[in-house]
């Protein structure tokens, strides 16, 4: 459609970084004459209206949509997607971007996507599936691998992953999901993996379920502090692009995983829209699918869009009309870091409402693109409202010319409590 498209009310659903990366990105297009998002938050509020509507209140989404003849809902987080709410926006009538239910249950389900790889030949980790406690342990057993690796079925906040050192900690990690119940229906059936190696990369890609167009590919980096250690978070940092994923790399992914998946969802009557996340890791006998995400990755996305140089709401179109073989999409050569500042306990417990310093009253700081992933604007303040805080990013020549403005962001930037990983990029 091009220069010539329509301008549009724009409606995204979420309310963290990786939101306000959308919107941001939104907000360069001349096709978009009103940005809302539900339920935003204290940054986000700065760039779109932020209604006060929750991300699993389908009905109430719709309800606004239709009111404010909104002409695209973007459905950014896993649980409305896994919910259904792309379903009940197409039954009304309203365009949206995201994959209905069924298609997004290739996240949702890890004995699904576990199960799809193996029908469809696509590289993953061997695994087997259980819904009896004592069996798996059985099965473990008799393995005597170790690490070896336990997932929920379901999705558990990023956190249903454990990998196991030995018996004792596969058996509590047994106990935790399917006993305790941790994540609660999550974990009625459990997959247990085979343990890979090998450097990770996250792919995202647009897809309209005819045709796939990865993105520039990124590295996230989950666990809490510097060198790896400490706990699993949702993110702490990512750079763009991933200097593992070589152009070969990248050729040998499209013919063995990124095509294989689409046409393996379209056979099971389950085509995908939207974005499809391949979580990655390339081992010594070639990349493996580690996980699929039906949605943006957080904080990917910080660091994959700002180097979008397509009218971001072209690209939406296209996908959502089916249309996206025809559509260019255009990327930038540089580079693109994002290191996050987090509560002081993240990922384990942690306080809200602690005032930040150093933002501007737009949320910003010179030299940077401050991302709020939870934060709240109150009497004229940002104060913490998240584990994950802030994710300051900055475009570079090079990951290393990018990850030195994002750091010179961050020290401007001051909460108490706060900390940040050192490494990222390293
Ligand atoms: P997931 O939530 O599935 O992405 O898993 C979280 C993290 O656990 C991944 O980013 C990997 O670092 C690690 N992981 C998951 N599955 C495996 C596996 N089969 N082998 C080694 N590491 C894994
Ligand atoms: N950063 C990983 C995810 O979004 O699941």
């Amino acid at each position: 459609m091009g220069k010539g498209g329509t301008v549009m009310k724009i409606l995204v659903i979420g309310g963290g970084g990786r939101e306000h990366a959308i919107i941001r990105k939104l907000m360069e297009s001349p096709r978009v004459s009103k940005l809302y998002c539900a339920p935003g938050n204290g940054g986000i509020s700065k760039d779109a209206e932020c209604v006060p509507i929750s991300v699993s209140d389908i009905a109430g989404v719709v309800t606004f949509a239709k009111e404010k003849a909104v002409d695209l809902v973007f459905v950014a987080p896993d649980d409305p997607l896994a919910a259904g709410m792309v379903d009940e926006l197409q039954k009304a009538g309203i365009r949206a971007f995201g994959p209905t239910a069924k298609a997004a249950e290739i996240e949702s389900s890890k004995v699904f996507s576990k199960n799809l790889m193996k029908k469809y030949n696509i590289p993953t980790a061997g695994y087997e599936v259980f819904d009896d406690p004592a069996k798996v342990l059985d099965y473990i057993r008799e393995q005597n691998t170790y690490p070896t690796v336990i997932k929920a079925d379901g999705l558990a906040l990023g956190k249903g992953v454990i990998i196991a050192a030995d018996y004792e900690e596969a058996r509590e990690a047994v106990k935790t999901i399917m006993e305790d119940k941790k994540f609660g229906a999550s974990g009625n059936r459990v997959v247990v993996e085979e343990f890979l190696t090998g450097p990770e990369v996250s792919v995202l890609a647009f897809t309209d379920g005819k045709c796939v167009k990865p993105m520039v590919s990124s590295k996230d980096h989950k666990r809490a502090l510097d060198g790896d250690k400490g706990l699993n978070t949702g993110g702490m940092g990512t750079i763009s692009p991933n200097p593992y994923y070589t152009p070969e790399i990248a050729q040998t992914c499209m013919e063995t995983i990124f095509l294989p998946t689409i046409h393996a969802m379209n056979q099971e009557g389950r085509p995908f829209s939207g974005c499809l996340y391949f979580g990655l890791m390339l081992t010594k006998d070639g990349p493996k699918v580690i996980e699929y995400n039906s949605r943006f990755g957080d904080p990917e996305t910080q660091v994959v869009l700002p180097r979008l140089k397509t009218d971001f709401v072209d690209v939406l179109e296209s996908v959502v009309d089916g249309r996206l073989e025809q559509q260019p999409i255009e990327w930038s050569d540089e580079a693109c870091a994002c290191v996050v500042l987090a509560s002081g306990g993240y990922p384990g417990p942690y306080e809200k409402g602690i005032e930040i310093h150093g933002l501007n009253a737009d949320g910003q700081v010179d030299g940077a693109t401050v991302y709020h992933a939870g934060t709240d604007w109150k009497d004229g303040k940002f104060l913490t409202n998240g584990g994950r805080v802030l994710g300051v990013t900055s475009l570079g020549e090079t990951v290393p010319e990018a990850l030195k403005s994002a750091y010179a962001g961050v020290a401007k930037i001051y909460f108490d409590g706060a900390h940040c990983r050192h490494d990222i990029g390293l």
